[in-house]
């Protein structure tokens, strides 16, 4: 298990061991069975099994959901910062920035993205192939904001004169971010699945699942979801009624 995938695991980890044994097992189990068509279909589907099938476009776009909340976790930081740094844990800075890392990068946006989504819609007649390039210069951009995020944020604290210009770095993240992943949602996803016949969509929502498993053990997602909701909670940003806005002048 490469490190990155034990930190999303043991990070994430609810029950702690439990999860960690269990997507060792669920590591063992998909790597002896991914090359072989006939075992393929036989990894378990939580989805399938409760008869609600997650397609893959409906799974990228979930995906999209759980880096929306930390960027809004981001957000909400940055603010903080420039109020009141020493109320800004930095281990809840660095959390959000190894499950960004860990699932939105080397997963969501490697993985999936630069592996199956852009070749297609770059060789795909239409205006979404024009986008592909900057997307690409994004996620590298992406890369080295987490990089620098989770530097600043190694130490207990983070240092004074680190604190407005990683302010200003989650800014310009969440800025780019946000238009990223909604361009995606839009644009490429749509052309994509258009591309893509029904077919090769439905075999590919299986090979979704199968990369995450291998990735992450059974649940990648429900043990993200249950992350950044553990982090909300840390933060005290878990109540979605202190998000409404005020009532506009009258
Ligand atoms: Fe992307
Ligand atoms: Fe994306």
């Amino acid at each position: 298990m490469d490190s990155k995938r034990r930190q999303l695991i043991t990070g994430i980890s609810l029950a702690g061991a439990g999860v960690f044994i269990n997507a060792c097992s669920a590591k063992q189990a998909s790597s002896g069975s991914a090359t072989n068509e006939n075992t393929k279909n036989e990894a378990p589907k939580t989805g399938e099994e409760e008869g609600l099938e997650v397609t893959a476009t409906e799974d990228l776009m979930r995906e999209h959901g759980i880096l929306r909340r930390a960027l809004l976790v981001y957000q909400e930081s940055v603010v903080k910062l420039r109020q009141d740094a020493a109320s800004v844990p930095a281990d809840a800075l660095e959390k959000v920035a190894n499950l960004f890392r860990v699932f939105g990068e080397d997963y969501h946006e490697k993985k999936l993205e630069e592996t199956f989504i852009f070749p297609t819609v770059k060789k795909a007649p239409g205006a979404a192939a024009s986008y592909v390039d900057v997307l690409l210069q994004q996620h590298t951009r992406g890369r080295e904001i987490t990089d620098y995020v989770l530097a600043v944020t190694k130490a207990d604290r983070i240092a004074s004169n680190s604190v407005e210009p990683l302010a200003k770095a989650l800014e310009s993240f969440v800025r780019m971010y946000e238009h990223h992943a909604a361009l995606e949602d839009t644009v490429i996803f749509p052309a994509w699945k258009s591309a893509t016949g029904q077919a090769e969509l439905d075999d590919l929502g299986e090979k979704f699942e199968q990369i995450e498993q291998e990735q992450f053990g059974e649940d990648g997602y429900e043990t993200a979801l249950k992350r950044m909701e553990e982090i909300e909670s840390s933060l005290g940003l878990s109540n979605l009624g202190m998000f409404t806005a005020p009532a506009p002048p009258k």
